[in-house]
């Protein structure tokens, strides 16, 4: 790891892949200076989501890291959740309860505007766990911040995948894809880890078993969490194991190195009816316009899980 930490910012709806997304980059202060945490409605509501990022942070002991509030609502479409496979706590295989420690002043949104409108340019790094309708409306209130911000890392859409909210569509995408479009045409650096991605980086049980050899109570919530989690996704697509969908991000941002991926011109159908959130996605050589976005589409599972296993590691 070469230079000082990465600023970042994460946007995000716990949800449990969140949370292992979460503790991945709390656990990693070398490589990453989380600035913040910001969170939004998707897998359950906001007031559920803003609680689970407080706990996540309250098991990572980063209480130095404040948590700020956002949307409780997409841009423009009804808003939809994700209780049937993240339970209605959003934290599913595990009891909650209220933090130590609670959110910061002010809202998300208010947040990115000003940190990213004092930035220097191209410095912070966002990464993007859910509907992205924080950093929509940030954009909408003041184009400018796109100066302050070095490259978005998005969790969201499907090409070679297909959808898993919808046959076409990928959650978050589904879930604000107005809000997906605003950050697309905002011309910020844009690299997406779709489904075709994560589902190529699935938990086995001789991985549950590696987690579980860590001994700590962190290896312990992830173990909880994720046997609890993946079941709806290996059922439904008949797969050995189940992704880790929003920490493939964090990986990314530690070791790019393991994933691959293409320059592409992508676009996202903001259309009412079965394609709403669907990603279309041609290689940057077939298109006649510009790159807009990296498209990871494959990495190394074990890697990854090995990644985690030596971050977690270092928690309680
Ligand atoms: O489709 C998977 C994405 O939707 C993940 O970010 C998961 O947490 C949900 O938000
Ligand atoms: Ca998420």
């Amino acid at each position: 790891m070469s230079g000082r930490a990465r600023d970042l910012i994460i946007d995000t709806d716990p949800g449990a892949d969140d949370v292992v997304a979460l503790l991945l980059a709390l656990a990693s202060p070398e490589a990453l200076n989380v600035l913040a945490i910001t969170t939004v409605a998707g897998n359950v509501r906001l007031d559920k989501t803003s609680r689970n990022a407080c706990l996540a942070r309250e098991w990572a002991g980063r209480a130095d890291v404040p948590v700020y509030a956002g949307a409780d609502r997409p841009l423009q479409r009804a808003p939809i959740y994700a209780e049937d496979i993240h339970g209605e706590e959003g934290l599913p295989g595990l009891s909650v309860y209220a933090p130590e420690h609670g959110l910061a002043e002010g809202g998300a949104v208010e947040y990115l505007v000003w940190t990213l409108s004092r930035a220097a340019p191209h410095s912070i790094t966002l990464a993007m766990l859910g509907p992205q309708t924080n950093l929509a409306l940030a954009l909408g209130q003041a184009p400018e911040i796109a100066r302050g911000i070095r490259e978005v890392i998005v969790m969201g859409g499907a090409q070679a995948m297909g959808g898993n909210i919808t046959p076409a569509a990928e959650f978050n995408l589904h879930a604000d894809p107005h809000a997906a479009d605003v950050v697309l045409a905002s011309g910020v650096k844009l690299v997406y880890l779709s489904l075709d991605v994560t589902h190529r980086m699935l938990t086995s049980e001789a991985r549950f078993r590696q987690l579980a050899a860590l001994g700590n109570r962190a290896g312990e919530l992830v173990v909880a969490i994720l046997e609890a989690y993946v079941a709806t996704d290996m059922e439904r697509y008949g797969l050995s194991g189940g992704p880790v969908h929003d920490a493939c991000v964090i990986a990314y941002l530690l070791q790019p190195g393991m994933f691959r991926g293409r320059q592409v011109r992508m676009s996202i159908d903001c259309g009412e009816g079965p394609t709403l959130g669907q990603t279309r996605v041609a290689d940057a050589g077939a298109s006649a316009l510009p790159a807009n976005a990296l498209w990871i589409e494959d990495g190394d599972a074990q890697a990854f899980f090995d990644l985690l296993c030596a971050r977690l590691v270092r928690l309680d």
